[in-house]
């Protein structure tokens, strides 16, 4: 797609505003739980002389885990030379608290015009809004000191390899029948959930909002921002992979650091990843964990299953891989 028809010069008046507004905010905290340290970029796959191929996926990777609700565009702008705004696509892994613009067109063209300079704006959260601004899940902003604003120039595009995905009956299944089916399947359907099969998980768990999860019931949003964070979470999003109150499940839980146990299949080699256990606690005030003794999932277990959920949840009929 190019480049201008990714431009809205009208956006720009707005966010503008948001950032300047913010700027005069004194960043208290939005309500008296006792509460974790204000958010904090503290990486960047682009920067000074670090610049982003036009075909390439923006990266911004935080201390906290991030309100899943407030990880969009109008959080995190992306603004050129000129600045004009674009509109990426925005991802977001809890697992490695990572924020992604990307071409909106996933089609792995240039998005971005290869010499030109763009900067990447993070939105401060204004009050108790939810829209405009990052949040952590416990409702803090971006903190004072963090930086706000990434600059880079767009390099020629360089081929992409294709992002090794997760394969439901190869890798996904052999985890979930292992460690998941004892409760969530056959005779015993845990919470309504059953995660022995495609048909089962596709009847359970596919945009069906978690029984957990609180419901909104109405389009207000409510006034306390934390609150929001498990407002009508289906269990798998395929549209918003980030909010999927499944992947938040087994984040809350502890995880080992064992081998996998998994029957069949080769788990893919997964960039590892690992929760602070603060965090782990905080987000354990919002979603209850299983409470087992040990811990249910390996790391390696856990990154099968988030990253299977990012890139879609794709089921298939299994046909060479049985259940234990
Ligand atoms: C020892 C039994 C047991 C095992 C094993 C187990 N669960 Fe659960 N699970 C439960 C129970 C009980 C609930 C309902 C209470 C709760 O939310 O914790 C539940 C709830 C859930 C929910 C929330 C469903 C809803 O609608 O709110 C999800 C998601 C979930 N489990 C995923 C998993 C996954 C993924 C695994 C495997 C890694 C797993 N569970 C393994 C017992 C189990």
């Amino acid at each position: 797609m190019p480049l201008r028809m990714a431009l809205r010069r009208d956006a720009v008046a707005m966010f503008a505003t948001a950032v300047l507004a913010a700027s005069c905010d004194q960043g208290e905290p939005t309500n008296t739980r006792e509460e974790g340290p204000p958010l904090r970029l503290i990486g960047a796959s682009v920067g000074v002389g670090r610049p982003l191929p036009a075909n390439g996926d923006v990266e911004l990777v935080f201390d906290r885990l991030i309100l899943p609700v407030t990880a969009t565009r109008q959080s995190v702008a992306i603004v050129d030379g000129e600045g004009g705004q674009g509109l990426p696509a925005v991802g977001y892994d809890p697992l490695r608290r990572r924020i992604t613009l990307a071409n909106p067109e996933h089609d792995g063209k240039a998005w971005l015009t290869p010499g030109q300079p763009y900067r990447v704006v993070l939105g401060i959260a204004d009050g108790e809004a939810i829209l405009g601004g990052l949040r952590a899940i416990d409702g803090e902003k971006i903190r004072k000191d963090s930086p706000r604003q990434v600059g880079f120039i767009a390099a020629p595009s360089t081929p992409r390899e294709a992002p090794l995905a997760a394969d439901y009956c190869r890798d996904v299944a052999p985890v979930l029948a292992a460690k998941c089916v004892s409760c969530h399947g056959g005779e015993r359907t845990e919470a309504g959930l059953d995660l022995s099969n495609a048909e089962g998980i596709r009847a359970t768990a596919i945009d069906h909002i978690a029984h957990a999860s609180i419901r909104s019931g109405s389009v207000t949003l409510p006034s306390n921002p934390d609150r929001h964070f498990g407002s009508d979470m289906a269990i798998i999003d395929r549209e918003s992979p980030g909010t999927s109150y499944l992947v938040y499940k087994v984040l809350v839980d502890p995880v080992s650091d064992a081998p996998s146990t998994s029957t069949c299949g080769v788990l893919a080699a997964r960039p590892s990843w690992s929760l602070p256990e603060d965090e782990r606690l905080r987000l354990r005030d919002r979603i209850s964990a299983h409470g087992v003794a040990t811990p249910l999932l390996s790391r390696d277990e856990t990154s099968v299953i988030a990253d299977w959920i990012a890139a879609g949840a794709s089921l298939a009929t299994c046909e060479n891989c049985a259940p234990k």
